[in-house]
């Protein structure tokens, strides 16, 4: 078989700086005897110069010699129609494609023949994926950005300092929802010097919790949220009910709030009422990391906005964090292309072998086909 040939193109979606490879990650693939191809500009948002990704080897080139030469074109999030419109059959797309969101786009990918491969979709509970889970290195560039923001909007000390001008109490941080991001936010708080608890619906996040020196909020009103796949299921309206209330008074405790509770597929659940904000003292902050067009964790929360509402409290509706932070999230996410692209390599061509689990998993369209039974609801 021939070299293989990868190309990360230029990102276009909307505020989006980061970049599907970073030079460091160009000259590994190019000691793994992969050709690199790098559209002009692409890593200019995360600071990466055009010189840089040739110095390391890769060619500089437009975004249609790129889609003409690459057999593997790379991207953060999912392409614009244009690029979509330029791949060709037997090429393979990788990225955050997003597929359960686009079923449009995946529909469109197959019948041109574009192998997809997605790695939202990655199986993340299998120790050898671990390297290519980009949903958790970007979840956790995220979540430390998250505790910046509310920092910034924090008008006090986050630590308890002790100066001649007298001592300040610490931060109260309230952490809801204790995944990946969770969890990061977490141990940024602590870094800083809060005093954090957290709360999380799967019982399992207790431990993680504690072990970075937070304290489990027990709500006795709810029981155990666990879903499958190490995910949340979605509450019941009662038990979503009873756990509003049970953490309203912790939330008023509190001086930030990070709200990072998702369920895969279902809009992001209610945890901070607009009356747990009143409730809140005038200075407080509150970060929504799952805001969205479909609603957040926190009543009045909108992505990429900052509220002052009347009481005083700020809410920020988190936007692309990832993004905010784009040479870090560019730089874990390429590794994590990298160790994707690694494994799809066999005997010197990409292969697809939908046999392997990590393939089942990524794998969405091929040989025309819609291939993931994640997406047989789409259509056809
Ligand atoms: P996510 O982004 O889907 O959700 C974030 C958090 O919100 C989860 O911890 C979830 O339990 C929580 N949540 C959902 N509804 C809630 C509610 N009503 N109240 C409070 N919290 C709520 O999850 P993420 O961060 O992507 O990770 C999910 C799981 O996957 C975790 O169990 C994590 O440990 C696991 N995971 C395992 C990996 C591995 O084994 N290598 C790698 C990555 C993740």
């Amino acid at each position: 078989m021939g070299t293989i040939t990868v190309g990360a193109v230029r990102e276009r979606a909307p505020g989006e700086r980061r970049v599907a490879l970073v030079p460091e990650a160009v000259t590994r693939l190019g000691q793994a005897g992969l050709d690199v191809l790098i559209e002009a500009g692409a890593g200019a948002g995360a600071w990466f110069a055009d010189a840089d990704y040739t110095a390391a080897g890769a060619s500089v080139v437009s975004a249609g010699e790129l889609c003409r030469r690459a057999d593997a074109v790379l991207c953060v999030g999912p392409p614009d129609e244009e690029t979509a419109g330029a791949l060709r059959s037997g090429q393979t797309l990788i990225g955050l494609l997003a597929p359960l969101r686009h079923p449009g786009r995946v529909h469109d990918w197959a019948e041109h023949g574009v192998t997809a491969v997605s790695l939202d979709l990655l199986p993340r509970t299998l120790s050898r994926a671990q390297s290519m889970d980009a949903l958790t290195s970007q979840a956790s560039v995220a979540g430390y950005k998250a505790v910046l923001l509310a920092a910034d909007s924090y008008d006090r000390f986050l630590p308890m300092l002790t100066t001649a001008a007298g001592t300040s109490k610490p931060a109260a941080v309230l952490v809801l929802g204790a995944g990946v991001a969770g969890l990061q936010a977490i141990a940024t708080a602590r870094r800083l010097g809060a005093v954090v608890s957290a709360y999380d619906v799967r019982p399992a996040s207790r431990g993680e919790v504690e072990s970075l020196g937070a304290r489990f909020l027990d709500l006795s009103a709810v029981s155990s949220g666990a879903g499958t796949g190490g995910y949340a299921r979605e509450l019941t309206e009662r038990e979503q009910l009873a756990q509003q209330e049970a953490l309203d008074a912790h939330i008023a405790r509190s001086d930030i709030v990070i709200t990072t509770a998702q369920v895969p597929g279902r809009k992001p659940p209610l945890l901070v009422t607009a009356q747990a904000l009143e409730r809140m003292r005038p200075g407080s902050v509150v970060v929504d990391m799952a805001a969205s067009e479909l609603g957040g964790n926190v009543e009045l929360s909108k992505p990429d906005k900052t509220a002052v509402l009347y009481s005083g409290v700020t809410v920020i509706g988190a936007g692309n964090l990832p993004s905010a932070m784009a040479t870090a999230a560019s730089t874990a996410y390429a590794r994590n292309i990298g160790a994707l692209l690694t494994h799809l390599v066999r005997d010197g061509a990409l292969t697809i072998d939908l046999a392997d689990e990590i393939q089942a998993g990524v794998v969405i369209t091929h040989n025309g086909q819609i291939v993931n039974p994640a997406l047989s609801g789409g259509p056809s």
